[in-house]
């Protein structure tokens, strides 16, 4: 008999992009049977959130110290700004005759498997019931009305992924980029939430089964076939200075027996051409059981103000992938590289305020163009206390040479790593040209044995961590973009890994980005006038 663990590892094997063979995928893509990006359920009443694009005082670097932000009152405009600096579109892009939206949570393949909802007992600010964000309309669709009766009032958001949108593209690999997307997306909550003084509680103690009850998913006549939504996480949004007060899951539950529910989803796509029964076969090995409240409080440590310090709101809107780099471009500067690798320490700030495990995720970088620093693999230990597994798996040719920095911070190997970079990351240039790029090392067989599901939290880890890179590269005048293309085990294999105590679970790199000047940017929600 396999457990639930062997066979979540064994999907990992088997979605290992080869050097000599990519993970499987569709053969051929049928462009004009994109699945929507933009789920929507027929029949439901829909709330429409005030003109977004707002613009915060609130700046980047103040959100350092996010205890100190002035909490913002809670209606519905600051709730639609919530959603939108968190899952809101934040620009259009069009080429010929082609256009598609961009948003501030970023998406492998701009596919979007992420959904979000809002549970609301808080009859002042909406009637009590569930609602699905539509960021395209930036409206909230009412799915479901309950009594409150006596509850608390208050907010839950819940994040859950369609895989078939991502599978449609990627195949078999897919899943695991549906969790990098939702790592992005609780990141995105946390820094709007900042934004607005306010902070996200991740509610990690709730099952699987508890959040897709909670939000209607598990109502599968409401779905089309092949086009469910996966449940991922359950949070709960704190306005004021209230402590973080746990998960009353019983609670809840009786508050949604008197629901009514509305609405069907929309079909997303004409057809399922491919099938990929393994990632329903993973997600269901990897399904979260109800766990005991786990919160983990990190330590505050100051950060040197970012070099843009700009409105925090402008910053999150800006954030692109970079398609490009430009090779030949002036080295980052050192202190901009260093602010960078500090914000993605653990710190009372967010993301790290809406998580709840100390890390289990250490970077290797390539670096390319840094000032002040000799190209090469470094390593970064997001903590201390894992230094000694990590020298004792790496490569024995390993110099472990301690480099002058404001944290932990080891040179492996000095020199020109510019191609092995690229070659790692699926040939990709953007690897290569940057100012450094880097891969996330996560402690992977332990966590796995330890807990099927610990795989997607793994990944979510990255993505959290891959968002903090996104908003630090543009709040250091450059830019970056996630990678989740990389060639797995040809990465093990540089850094001389022998088996899969650790793995590699996602790259990206950041530089001085080269614009396509053939691409015209449009305004977000100019349809919306
Ligand atoms: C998990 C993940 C993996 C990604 N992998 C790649 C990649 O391998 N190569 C690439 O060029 N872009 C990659 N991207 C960038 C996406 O293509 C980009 O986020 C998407 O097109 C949306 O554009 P935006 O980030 O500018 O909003 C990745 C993004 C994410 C979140």
């Amino acid at each position: 008999m396999t457990t639930d663990s062997e066979a979540v590892i064994q999907y990992h094997n088997r979605t290992k992009h080869q050097l000599n063979a990519y993970a499987k995928g569709p053969e051929s893509l049928d462009w004009d049977d994109q699945p929507n990006p933009f789920r929507r359920f027929n029949g439901c009443e829909t709330v429409k959130l005030p003109m977004p694009g707002a613009e915060l005082d609130c700046l980047f670097g103040d959100l350092d110290k996010p205890e100190q932000i002035a909490a913002q009152t809670l209606n519905l405009k600051n709730l639609g700004l919530l959603l939108e600096l968190s899952f809101g579109l934040s620009a259009w892009k069009q080429f010929g005759p082609d256009r598609w939206a961009l948003r501030c949570n970023p998406s492998s393949g701009n596919l979007h498997p992420t959904e979000a909802y809002l549970l609301c007992t808080d009859a002042a600010l909406l009637e009590p019931g569930v609602y699905h964000y539509v960021s395209h309309d930036h409206a909230l669709e009412r799915r479901a009305r309950f009594d409150a009766g006596d509850s608390q009032p208050e907010l839950y958001i819940g994040l859950s992924s369609i895989h078939w949108r991502e599978a449609w593209k990627y195949g078999e690999r897919a899943f695991r980029y549906c969790q990098h997307d939702i790592g992005h997306a609780l990141s995105t909550l946390s820094y709007a939430a900042a934004c607005l003084g306010w902070t996200i509680e991740l509610l990690s103690e709730a099952s699987d089964a508890e959040i897709a009850h909670w939000l209607g998913l598990d109502r599968n006549d409401d779905f089309v076939v092949h086009e469910h939504e996966a449940p991922d996480l359950f949070c709960r949004l704190h306005t004021g200075p209230q402590a973080m007060a746990g998960l009353a899951s019983d609670r809840l539950s009786q508050t949604l027996q008197s629901a009514q529910w509305f609405g069907k989803a929309d079909k997303l796509c004409g057809r399922h051409f491919y099938r990929w029964p393994v990632i329903d076969e993973v997600s269901g090995q990897a399904q979260k059981p109800a766990t005991a409240a786990e919160r983990w409080q990190e330590p505050f440590f100051e950060l040197p103000k970012p070099s843009h310090n700009l409105a925090a709101s402008r910053l999150i809107r800006q954030r692109r992938s970079a398609q490009h780099f430009n090779g030949k471009a002036e080295p980052l500067p050192l202190a901009d590289f260093q602010r960078i690798l500090s914000a993605l320490l653990p710190n009372a700030k967010p993301p790290f305020t809406a998580w709840n495990w100390p890390p289990q995720v250490h970077l290797f970088i390539f670096v390319h163009r840094v000032a002040g620093l000799e190209p090469g693999l470094y390593l970064l230990p997001r903590d201390s206390q894992a230094v000694p597994a990590l020298k004792q798996a790496c490569s024995a040719d390993f110099a472990w040479q301690a480099v002058e920095a404001p944290f932990d911070f080891y040179c492996l190997t000095p020199g020109n790593v510019r191609q092995a970079a690229k070659t790692l990351s699926c040939h990709q240039p953007i690897a290569s040209d940057s100012a450094f790029s880097l891969g996330m090392l996560a402690r992977f067989a332990d966590n796995v044995e330890t807990a099927p599901w610990h795989y997607r939290r793994l990944f979510w880890e990255c993505g959290l961590i891959g968002q903090i890179l996104y908003l630090e590269a543009e709040a250091a005048g450059v830019r970056g973009t996630g990678i989740g293309c990389f060639f797995d085990d040809a990465v093990h294999g540089v850094l001389g890994l022998k088996d899969n105590t650790w793995q590699s679970l996602y790259h990206f790199t950041v530089g001085v980005p080269l614009e396509d000047g053939r691409l015209q940017s449009l305004p977000a929600y100019e349809h919306l006038k």
